[in-house]
């Protein structure tokens, strides 16, 4: 970028310009003071390229350097010459070259900073976030941030190569049932009113179909009240899709293409098609409807096996209707007491009753005081339904089904961490399909929709949604990437009745489905076409795709896990008179809930 403060970038200097003169402004990365001669490396945001002032060449610009500290701001302008050949650094861009300036000007100081941009080992998060200015000028941050940009540019011409169009939707909203709590604005023209930021443009986004607005997109911004994780904030970024006439072929190819083509902007080549899992499958094998399949260690059913053995836990437990679980873990017979307790208080945290284990040696048994009631056929039947053999150690839980498969899911993806089983150059895409189209919610004591409520049944389970609604399986599908949700869809109710038949069988009465979503009802008896679509978390994939721990060091002004705003200081009080605009009281005593003093 030229400007008059510059002819050209640091990182863009090449063999072609040596002998020019050329301008150059950015800020001190590192300044070296060898005695005679001192070295400053200047950095823009293309690069870096090494200064020297000599004293004996240019007293005045020498006398400035000696003055520079790191990060101040400065122009120089001077000619480019190759570096002596001792000193030429081949492994950077422009290693070869420097300049001796002719003048040099210093355009801004900086303070003493709170931390060393330079410093490879772990900076306190709170203090990067405070000084995110700061943070974002350390090349891992930078880098993130333009890998952000390649792939949302490389997902924008996918779709509009496409025939796509991106339409943006209000933020100032209804709320939409995405299952996370809303975010409200107060409405100072409608007393007692409050507008919700979208959770997801689900509602505009299948009203703009209807409008006939065939191929859709928008990188839109989502809001939603939830306890966050290193996965999580309270707003993010959707490439939300829908389009007109789709059936789940057209969004799984849509979507496989834009990943490939984003993937790509991280040097990954994927394979299509992505590999299809049913949840089932998911849930039985692996514990989760995301599974990560870069390793084995799947789950066994062995209730039927284990009901015939003489141990009175398990068959109380399979007698109340549980069932028995069990992975097996390949050469992993030396675990230790210390690790079975920890592994019993992870299965634990799950609430799931507890663990039984054995392992087997060449010439011993070692358990959790089981192996004493099983016979050598019993024991080697155990070893076949879960391909165990010598050195191998069974982990085995008997609950609930659901309980008892995601208590070992979680306890399997635990033991691929510690015991590095997971090859980190694998890249597992999977569409989890078949889902339920409800689940129940114990707490409200009704079904509830797994995605959303405007998910399509299969059309071969809509007699089941009459007699055993429970059953019926959802025309929904999640994409997973090594074990991380990227993004799901369906295929979208568009027939009214339909609709208003989902709605009641989630406890929806009439009058508050009209309440809640009468323009979509409305619109769905307006020339409705067959729909369907999906929404992909671009900050979830960014994350994955610059191998970063958290989504936080890919998002520009990220929150922290208490929805904080470090810089901005954001959420903060207000006054008064603003919460009185907004015909707002507060239930807290005024000194902790209102600023005291009036803005001028
Ligand atoms: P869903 O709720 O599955 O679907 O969201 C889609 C994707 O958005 C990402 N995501 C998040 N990323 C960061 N922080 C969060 N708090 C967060 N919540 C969700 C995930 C998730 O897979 N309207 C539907 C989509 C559709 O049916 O088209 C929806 O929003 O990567």
């Amino acid at each position: 970028m030229v400007t008059s403060y510059r002819s050209i970038n640091c990182g863009k200097i090449t063999q072609a310009n040596l002998g020019q003169t050329v301008s150059l402004a950015g800020w001190v990365d590192v300044r070296r003071d060898l005695g005679g001669l001192i070295f400053i490396e200047l950095r823009d945001y293309t690069g870096i390229i090494q200064l020297v002032s000599d004293p004996n060449k240019n007293q005045a610009v020498h006398e400035l350097f000696s003055t520079l500290k790191s990060e101040y701001v400065i122009q120089v302008t001077g000619v480019i010459n190759n570096r002596p050949s001792q000193s030429q650094n081949q492994g950077a861009l422009t290693g070869s070259f420097e300049i001796y300036p002719d003048s040099a000007t210093v355009l801004n100081t900086c303070q003493p900073l709170p931390f060393n941009l330079n410093q490879s080992h772990s900076i306190d998060e709170a203090l990067k976030l405070k000084y995110r200015y700061l943070d974002i000028r350390r090349p891992i941050m930078k880098n993130n941030l333009y890998l952000r940009h390649k792939i949302t540019q490389s997902i924008r011409d996918c779709l509009n190569q496409e025939d796509f169009i991106e339409v943006e939707t209000p933020i100032l909203t209804k709320a939409t049932p995405e299952g996370a709590r809303d975010f409200l604005v107060p409405s100072r023209l409608n007393p007692g009113a409050f507008y919700a930021l979208p959770q997801s443009p689900q509602l505009f986004k299948q009203t703009l179909v209807i409008s006939g607005i065939e191929k859709y997109y928008q990188i839109a911004r989502c809001f939603r009240d939830e306890d966050l994780r290193a996965d999580r904030q309270l707003e993010f970024t959707q490439v939300d899709i829908e389009m007109a006439f789709a059936t789940e072929d057209l969004v799984i190819n849509t979507t496989e293409n834009l990943l490939t083509k984003a993937f790509k902007e991280a040097d990954i080549e994927l394979t299509t098609p992505f590999p299809q899992m049913t949840y089932a499958e998911a849930m039985s094998k692996y514990g989760s409807d995301k599974p990560d399949t870069r390793f084995g260690l799947t789950i066994n059913d062995i209730t039927d096996l284990v009901a015939n053995f003489n141990i009175e836990f398990l068959k109380n437990s399979i007698n109340q209707g549980h069932k028995v679980k069990a992975i097996c873990v390949p050469g992993f017979s030396q675990v230790t007491r210390t690790q079975i307790n920890e592994y019993t208080n992870l299965i634990k945290a799950s609430k799931a009753s507890g663990l039984a284990w054995l392992a087997f040696t060449s010439d011993k048994v070692r358990s959790s005081g089981i192996d004493k009631y099983l016979s050598k056929t019993d024991l080697d039947n155990l070893k076949q339904a879960t391909n165990c053999t010598t050195d191998d150690l069974i982990l085995i839980v008997a609950d609930k089904e659901t309980l008892a498969l995601t208590a070992l899911g979680r306890l399997r993806l635990h033991l691929a961490n510690v015991l590095n089983l997971i090859d980190e150059n694998k890249h597992n895409l999977l569409w989890v399909i078949d889902f339920p189209m409800f689940e129940f919610n114990d707490d409200e004591n009704r079904l509830e929709a797994v995605h959303h409520p405007f998910t399509s049944p299969n059309l071969s389970d809509v007699d089941l949604l009459e007699h055993n609604p429970a059953k019926a399986c959802a025309r929904a599908y999640d994409i997973v990437y090594n074990g991380v949700e990227l993004g799901g869809g369906s295929i979208r109710i568009h027939n009214h009745e339909l609709q208003q038949k989902i709605f009641s069988l989630i406890g929806l009465t009439n009058e508050t489905a009209k309440e809640k979503f009468g323009f979509l009802l409305e619109a769905l008896q307006m020339g409705a076409p067959p729909h369907g679509g999906i929404a992909l978390g671009l900050d979830r994939l960014v994350m994955l795709l610059a191998k970063a721990k958290s989504i936080r060091d890919v998002i520009a002004f990220p929150k922290t896990q208490s929805g904080a705003c470090l810089l901005t200081n954001a959420p903060s009080l207000v006054y008064a008179n603003q919460l009185d605009e907004i015909h707002i009281q507060t239930k807290l005593s005024p000194q902790n809930a209102i600023l005291t003093q009036t803005p001028s």
